[in-house]
């Protein structure tokens, strides 16, 4: 259980740093004009949805098999699983944005896109400490 456990976690930090990393390259994306770095930008995007999506699968995946696979109960994990599905709402919302940007179809500000980029900041504070303090 504990080599699941310790693989969840590494699967886990992987999504996030795509999650934090993702917005972050849209708020420079909202806010360049000219057409070759708008380019690039799209590609880092495409590259980096491409590979953080199969890992965002696989964290909850284990997630998944922890608490079926080890009988893990109470309030907690419900709570947890209710955020894990707004996370992987905005993790697909990323993707439309990404293939907004893509068509110039864009029509966020940076502002708009830095406040974004804070969501994840705060589901990752609240799930963490409700599946390490188990509070209900
Ligand atoms: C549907 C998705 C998920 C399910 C069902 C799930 C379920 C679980 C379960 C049953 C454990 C074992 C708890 C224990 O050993 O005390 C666990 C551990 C953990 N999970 Fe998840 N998890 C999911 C997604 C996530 C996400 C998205 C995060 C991060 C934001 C996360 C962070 C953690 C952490 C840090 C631990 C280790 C806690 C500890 O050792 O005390 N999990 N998870």
């Amino acid at each position: 259980m504990l080599t699941v456990k310790a693989l969840h976690i590494i699967f886990v930090v992987s999504w996030f740093a795509g999650l934090f990393y993702l917005p972050r390259i849209f708020v420079n994306h909202a806010m360049v004009k000219d057409k070759a770095t708008q380019d690039r930008l799209a590609l880092m995007e495409r590259k980096l949805y491409g590979f953080v999506t199969p890992i965002g699968l696989i964290a909850v995946s284990l997630g998944l098999y922890l608490w079926f696979g080890y009988g893990f109960a109470g309030g907690w994990l419900h709570v947890k699983t209710t955020l894990v599905v707004f996370l992987i709402a905005y993790h697909l919302y990323c993707g439309k944005l990404m293939r907004d940007f893509a068509a110039g179809r864009n029509t966020h500000s940076h502002v708009w896109y830095r406040v974004f980029n804070e969501v994840p900041v705060l589901i990752l504070l609240v799930v963490v400490f409700l599946t390490v303090l188990k509070p209900f």
